[in-house]
């Protein structure tokens, strides 16, 4: 594929076994931008837009209207990326109609390439109804954010061999359901290698070990915008304290007369 192409679902899964995916997640334009110029294939719109943007506790409240906002915008700056949106919470389980709605609405007016939903046996008849649309679907298993009332927090996976045999289930389910790429959200490392072996599409872990086909990171985690992150996060940049100085230094100079200065 040349540099200038633009990534397709196809094509991300035609990278297993080829090459390790990077995913990174993105809610606006500039981000968008960058991620592209980087050359990372895939820009995730998660609903984590809720808890990293929005200043929710949890990703339960955010609306499909939002979705298509921050995927719009995204959307405009992803070059060469593929734009993945995630269907947010109750804008796809009550039923196909509802999902195919949803997930055509991200499609159309927002401009996504695909979008990715949260579950995994159940939501295969879903996965189904979608692709026949048209729209590819990336799916997501282990730890489920939109059913975190139900886990009882944001627990590791899959430590039991019944939650491990379950998390199996789903992610063969999915991806005999046409999934282009499967989400394995913090399971133990031997399990997420495991599955990735039994499964032809593309895994891409977070908080899974490094056995997966790909890895995704929350943008915010990965530059160090957050004020807590998980374990297995790498912070590659320090924004929160370059972004702390920048505003304080503002504020003084503004308060000294520094800024804007004399009239030059
Ligand atoms: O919403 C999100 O950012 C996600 C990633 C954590 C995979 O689903």
């Amino acid at each position: 594929m040349s540099a200038s192409e633009k990534w397709t679902a196809p094509r991300v899964r035609g990278l297993k076994g080829r090459r390790r995916i990077a995913m990174l997640t993105a809610y606006d334009c500039p981000t968008a931008r960058l991620l592209d110029a980087a050359g990372i294939p895939i820009a995730l719109v998660g609903d984590s837009v809720g808890m990293t943007q929005l200043g929710y506790e949890t990703t339960l409240p955010v609306t499909l209207e939002q979705m298509i906002h921050h995927t719009a915008a995204v959307a405009r700056g992803a070059g060469r990326a593929l734009v993945v949106a995630d269907l947010p919470f109750l804008s796809y389980q009550p039923s196909l109609a509802d999902a195919i709605r949803s997930a055509g609405r991200l499609v159309k007016e927002a401009g996504a390439d695909a979008v990715k939903l949260e579950g995994g046996e159940a939501y295969a008849d879903t996965v189904r109804a979608l692709i026949a649309c048209g729209i590819p679907v990336m799916g997501h298993v282990g730890l489920l954010p939109q059913s975190v009332r139900a886990l009882g927090g944001y627990r590791t996976q899959g430590r039991t061999e019944e939650s491990a045999e379950r998390i199996r289930r789903d992610a063969r389910a999915l991806d005999e359901a046409g999934c282009f790429a499967i989400v394995l959200e913090c399971i133990p490392a031997g399990l997420a290698a495991e599955i990735t072996r039994a499964v032809s599409a593309p895994t891409i872990g977070i908080g899974a070990g490094p056995e997966c086909d790909g890895q995704v990171l929350v943008v915010n985690d990965l530059l160090g915008l957050s004020e807590r992150t998980p374990g297995f996060v790498r912070p590659y940049a320090r924004l929160r304290e370059t972004i702390g100085e920048a505003f304080a230094k503002f504020r003084q100079d503004v308060e000294s007369g520094a800024f804007p200065g004399a009239p030059g």
